[in-house]
């Protein structure tokens, strides 16, 4: 309803929706897809309408291919799984396997996705593949997200990583990477054929057992209008079993600007989201983009959206976004886990993985994921310091803890997950900007778990040179270790612990000024 209001009052869409239902109303009447009516009061009844009356039309379209028939027989693997209402996105060289040890330790319901494989890499190291598709069964649920574009390669792909059990098989269709994108139709590019990509998904689809889905932006270049990402969702999934779009809500532009520049500069748009939302009532659509708290997650959830995914806030900012997710999201009682339990678990992962292939993972590649850990608490930029310095000589997870924790206070080693260490009640612009797309709710105040003092260039929160840079990095510079060594996840004498806690008062006292000031202003 509140969505319809949005389409009701913008004139902009109007048109577009117009048109597209002119070419396609009989043919989305058949499939039970498409953009709503032009009269934005009563389009989601007509949809849902025209959907039930058109579902066994639908099905019996898609039993006519081979793939639809294949995926028909399935059953949903993952139905003892909790729904995927949060996801931590797929990011190449970051959702690695030690990322989502370290993510599955943090929040047991978060569903997890994997690095972007390309199925050539999958079918040309099919000797090696548990290097590239292994990983522990409690990261269940994880999706594997396969990029490419040769249909032989994409099949054969996927069939090979069929054993491992993933939850479900994700299609790359959002990356704007020269690298992915220059090297023919690939990633973000093929959003321009949405035909390939129907195929690619019913081939997808016929060799595994698990639901597929897409992720896609809301356009590419100049097709960057309403109606040609509703024609895309529309073919693909009336042509391919695809029922899940993952839709990152910018634009990808393929000339000229970087990968990281493509996350940022592009503006977000989730009226399209919403708008997919209203006019594909028989598709699930996850929201992705921009998305960096769990009270942003809840805004983007009450508003209708079935899933929402959090990229680079869920790595640069782990424990501050993922600690919230099982309690905030998933209404679980809170497991009470500290950050020192956790690191206590993963010095065991660790340790079994450094030098698992040869000289690689080193103690740098395992460790790179916990750079974020203590992101904005006391100890953090002399524990990234000395992490640098570690990472020159540790030859075992052990030693690099036992050289760097020292830097990090108990209180915060031993604070419980699901408190937040600081928090300010703020009026959230990005719950606002998310509200509004969806139908212009109310402004709310929200307590939002935001203990940054910066704005990114789309109104969220986030750390002060982290939001364009792309993820926490090392400081440079020399070891710190004025202090004795000791182990990593010993406590350290009490009147250290209570200077860091006096520091961390009067820091927070600066906060609070800081943001009472904002909220003011
Ligand atoms: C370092 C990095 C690597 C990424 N790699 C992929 C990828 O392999 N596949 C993909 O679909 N998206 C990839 N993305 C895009 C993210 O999945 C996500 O769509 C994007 O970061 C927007 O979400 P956010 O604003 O919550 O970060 C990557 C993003 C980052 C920061």
């Amino acid at each position: 309803m509140t969505i319809n209001i949005l389409y009701a009052k913008s004139n902009r869409y109007q048109p577009l929706l117009f048109l597209w239902s002119l070419l396609s109303s009989s043919a989305r009447s058949q499939a039970g897809g498409g953009c709503g009516s032009v009269n934005g009061t009563s389009s989601s009844t007509t949809a849902s309408n025209s959907t039930s009356t058109s579902s066994s039309t639908q099905t019996h379209q898609l039993l006519s291919t081979p793939a639809a028939m294949v995926s028909s027989l399935r059953t949903r693997r993952h139905a003892h799984y909790p729904p995927p209402w949060f996801s931590v996105a797929p990011m190449m060289e970051w959702t690695d396997n030690h990322y989502r040890t370290l993510a599955r330790l943090i929040s047991k319901n978060a569903w997890l996705y994997t690095e972007m494989l390309a199925a050539e890499t999958i079918v040309y190291q099919k000797d090696n593949l548990d290097r590239f598709l292994e990983y522990s069964p409690e990261q269940h649920p994880i999706v594997l997200q396969i990029g490419g574009n040769n249909l032989e390669n994409l099949a054969k792909a996927t069939e090979l990583a069929e054993p491992y059990k993933y939850d479900e098989i994700n299609f790359n269709c959002g990356c704007p990477s020269p690298r992915v994108a220059g090297h023919g139709c690939f990633g973000a590019r093929l959003m321009l054929d949405p035909k390939f990509v129907a195929e690619a998904m019913s081939v997808i689809a016929a060799h595994t057992d698990a639901p597929v889905s897409v992720k896609c932006r809301i356009g590419v270049d100049d097709h960057d209008s309403y109606n040609e990402l509703c024609d895309f969702i529309y073919k693909v999934s009336s042509q391919s079993p695809t029922r899940h779009f993952i839709i990152h809500s910018r634009k990808a532009l393929l000339n000229g600007i970087s990968p990281a520049e493509n996350r940022s500069i592009p503006p977000l748009k989730y009226e399209y989201f919403y708008g997919l939302l209203r006019d594909f009532p028989d598709l699930r659509f996850t929201i992705n983009g921009g998305i960096n708290t769990v009270d942003e997650v809840n805004a983007a959830r009450r508003a209708g959206a079935h899933g929402v995914m959090v990229g680079r806030a869920a790595f640069q900012k782990p424990w501050h976004t993922l600690g919230h997710v099982d309690t905030a999201i998933y209404g679980a009682p809170s497991s009470g886990v500290t950050r020192r339990q956790i690191l206590e678990k993963f010095q065991v992962y660790g340790d079994s993985a450094v030098g698992k292939y040869g000289r690689k993972p080193t103690v740098r590649d395992v460790a790179r994921p916990l750079l974020g850990l203590f992101h904005s608490e006391p100890g953090n930029g002399v524990w990234k310091r000395k992490a640098d310095a570690a990472f020159l000589h540790c030859t075992t997870m052990k030693s690099f803890f036992e050289e760097t924790l020292v830097a990090i206070p108990d209180h915060v080693l031993d604070s419980p997950i699901g408190e937040p260490s600081s928090g300010a009640v703020l009026l959230s612009r990005h719950v606002r900007l998310l509200a509004k797309a969806a139908g212009g709710a109310e402004e709310q105040k929200v307590k939002i778990n935001c203990d940054t003092k910066k704005e990114d260039n789309n109104g969220s929160c986030s750390a002060a040179g982290i939001a364009l840079a792309d993820g926490p990095k090392p400081a440079k510079g020399s070891g710190f270790s004025k202090k004795p060594k000791g182990s990593g996840f010993s406590k350290k004498p009490k009147e250290v612990a209570s200077q860091r806690s006096q520091r961390l008062v009067s820091s927070q006292r600066s906060q609070r000024k800081w943001l009472l000031k904002e909220a003011k202003g």
